[in-house]
Formats: C-alpha cells, structure tokens, sequence
C-alpha cells in the first residue's frame, strides 16, 4: 500500500535530478534559482577550414549566450601564416583548387601568391576574411609551381617565404606551412600519342628482329636438318 507512493516520489526526485522539466509550477524564486546555475559556455560554431566562415566574434555577437571562441594573436602583430590544404589540379582545363585554413590571428584579407621556378611571384586579388578556397586559372601546362598563401590585417601580412630563398618553410612540409608546390602534368593527349608512339616503335623492331632471323634461317639452313 505504501509501496507506489514511494515509488512516484522517488521517480519524480530522480527525473529533477536528472534535468528534466518539473511538471508542477514552480514560483519566481525557484525559476530564477534555476537560470542562476552557471550555464556550461559551448565552443562557437567556428571551423579555421570553412569556406565562407563568418569570423567567430560575429558569432558570438549573434547569440544570446555567449559562445567560446578560439585565442587569438594580437591585433598589433601581423596574423600568424595560414595552412595551406589540398590543392586539386585539373589538367583538362588547366586551373587549380586551393584550400586553406585561417591561422589564429585576426585577418583583414588573404592573397595568394603564385610563383614558377625564379620568375616574380604573381599576387593575386584581395580575398576577404571569409574566403578559405580559390581557383587558380591559367596554369600552363606541364609546369610546376609555387603557391603561398598570405593573410594580412592593419599590421602587416604573415610571412611567405619568396622565390629567392633556397629551402622556403612550408615548401618542404607542405601539410603544416602556409606555401606548397604543385604540377600541371602535361596536356594528357600528349601522353598518349608518346604512348602510341612507343608502342608502334617496339611493334617495328620487333618485326624487325623477326624478319632478319627468318632471313637467316633461310639462306643458311638449319644445321639441324641436314
Ligand atoms: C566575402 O566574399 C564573398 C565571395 O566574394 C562574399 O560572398 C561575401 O559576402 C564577402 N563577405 C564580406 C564580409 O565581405
């Protein structure tokens, strides 16, 4: 009898433990008891890597509680080099997909800086704070070049090795470094004529070598037949 009064109770104290809304009214005092528990702050919804990423102060602006942001360097330093990712050729068309991602600093604008062998580097437009991705167009093909991505704010740009030094940081190690090398393999045409062209050239000397044996064969004999 006493048994599933007891039980509800303990029921109804385990689901208040456990978070869940009280069905019972509760007056003022209590609901503000309720909102005074320090609500546990969550990461804004902010990826480095995103393309079109609204930086993460304006996401902590838009919401009612704050989100946690990543630190950032000062805004009297120059921003910390981006990374440079992937960066996709597409040989048919000639132009490349670059992707990076944005350091932890604040960033005015990115550019991207192109270079071939020791020629100048081209720059290329300004891209704003948001922009994680480009398409490189005009790429000549069978060329291997040298791409930096460069992020800049009111004192100064990130550093970006240039096409004088010898051993460029970044060039090397491609997955950490805001600079990377790539090549425009040649027009895929030209690979298979070469390939045609080597073929038909091993199918001739082989007709060749066998015209010349049977030639032989025929003048001299077989020793074994006679
Ligand atoms: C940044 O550039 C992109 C693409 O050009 C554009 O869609 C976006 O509105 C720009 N954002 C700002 C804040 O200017």
């Amino acid at each position: 009898m006493l048994g599933s009064p007891w039980l509800l109770w303990l029921l109804a104290v385990t689901s208040l433990a456990a978070g869940a809304q009280p069905l019972t009214p509760q007056d003022p005092e209590e609901e503000e008891d309720s909102t005074a528990t320090p609500l546990r702050p969550v990461p804004c919804d902010y990826d480095q890597c995103r393309h079109l990423q609204v930086p993460c102060e304006e996401l902590q602006q838009a919401r009612p509680v704050p989100c946690l942001c990543p630190g950032l360097s000062s805004l009297a330093q120059p921003p910390a080099p981006p990374r440079l990712g992937e960066v996709r050729v597409v040989a048919e068309d000639s132009h490349a997909e670059v992707h990076w991602c944005a350091p932890a600093s604040p960033v005015h604008h990115y550019q991207l800086l192109l270079w071939e062998g020791t020629k100048a580097p081209h720059r290329g437009p300004l891209l704003n704070a948001t922009i994680r991705r480009a398409t490189l167009r005009g790429l000549q093909l069978g060329s291997t070049y040298v791409l930096c991505v460069v992020a800049a704010n009111d004192a100064g740009e990130s550093l970006a090795p240039g096409p004088g030094s010898e051993d460029p940081d970044g060039v090397a190690s491609p997955t950490f470094g805001p600079c990377g090398r790539f090549s425009v393999p040649p027009r895929p045409s030209t690979l298979v004529h070469t390939a045609i062209g080597l073929g038909a050239a091993l199918a001739l000397l082989s007709c060749a070598a066998l015209v010349w044996h049977f030639h032989l064969r025929q003048r001299w004999g077989c020793p074994r037949h006679h």
